[in-house]
């Protein structure tokens, strides 16, 4: 009989273009989750896909989204590369740039 033997999730390299940090992201985190625990002042407001503010760009990898408003992510946004921050959970490395906040 095996014990059983505990594993921290996998993890990703997350790259914030804007400030051009790479942090760590695990699996089963969102990207804002992973931003804000490593205390980057990432765009946001209600954290549930509801409002948009996190609105990113995805430069490079993939992610999972996880249910979200539709209003705020379209399928046209989604074919054009754009992702929700508090939405998505990295399924490899990530490069993402955040679109919610001009000018910074
Ligand atoms: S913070 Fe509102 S949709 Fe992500």
């Amino acid at each position: 009989m095996s014990a059983a033997v505990a594993r921290s999730p996998k993890s990703y390299r997350l790259t914030i273009a804007n400030i051009r940090q790479t942090i760590d992201c695990a699996a089963n985190q969102t990207m804002l989750e992973a931003a804000i625990a490593a205390g980057i002042d990432y765009p946001y407001a209600c954290a549930t896909g509801n409002c948009g503010t996190c609105t990113s760009r995805l430069d490079v990898g993939k992610v999972i989204l996880l249910p979200r408003n539709d209003a705020c992510l379209s399928p046209q946004q989604i074919e054009a590369g754009q992702t929700l921050a508090c939405r998505a959970k990295p399924r490899g490395d990530l490069t993402v740039t955040w679109l919610g906040r001009a000018g910074r």
